[in-house]
């Protein structure tokens, strides 16, 4: 990925598939860096007063996105947190674009049958609230691939433990230099 448009890494960004850790490491990165945790879904539903399943059943998935959107140039405006972006942050450039400005994108990885583990029976992720879960997993995969490949750094978690993703991160975030010239 091209660095010309950034200013700084200040913010660490977790994005990739649901299921794939990135709100347990997020989290858990945050603790260990003293650092602020900033969840994009949170500030959705906050904006909207409502649960994102609701805000899709509601208002459809283009709304969804749009207020996702507004919330990747709010957090953009941030410094030194770290980010829980949600699955679907990276397939608008001008997210990826906005959250790139003043920070380093992390992408989690799964296997499709980790994610299908790690999702199974949780009900608030709309896309999965279907009756092939597993079909819909791997067509979103496939669809996304692409823009899951724009991201800095990946990072597999299928067989790690959340303090080994945690540690990967943190050596990762080492390499980048903190200002951009
Ligand atoms: C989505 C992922 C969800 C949430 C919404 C849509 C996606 O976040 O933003 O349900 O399009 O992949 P998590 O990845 O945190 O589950």
């Amino acid at each position: 990925m091209g660095t010309s448009s950034r200013s700084g890494n200040s913010n660490i960004i977790l994005v990739g598939f649901m299921g794939t850790g990135k709100t347990s490491v997020a989290k858990e990165l945050a603790r260990r860096l003293g650092r602020r945790y900033v969840s994009m879904d949170r500030m959705i539903e906050e904006r909207e007063r409502m649960p994102v399943a609701e805000i899709f059943s509601k208002h459809g998935e283009a709304h969804f996105r749009d207020v996702e959107s507004e919330v990747a140039k709010e957090v953009a405006d941030m410094s030194d947190v770290v980010v829980d972006a949600g699955g679907g942050v990276v397939t608008r450039d001008e997210n990826v674009s906005a959250l790139t400005r003043n920070g380093i994108l992390i992408c989690l990885t799964a296997s499709v049958d980790k994610i299908v583990e790690r999702t199974k029976g949780r009900k608030h992720r709309p896309l999965l609230n279907v009756e092939d879960p597993k079909a819909k997993i791997e067509e979103l995969l496939s669809a996304r691939k692409s823009f899951y490949a724009k991201a800095d750094r990946e990072i597999d978690t299928s067989a790690l433990s959340i303090s080994e993703v945690v540690d990967k991160i943190i050596k990762e975030v080492g390499t980048f230099p903190k200002e951009i010239p």
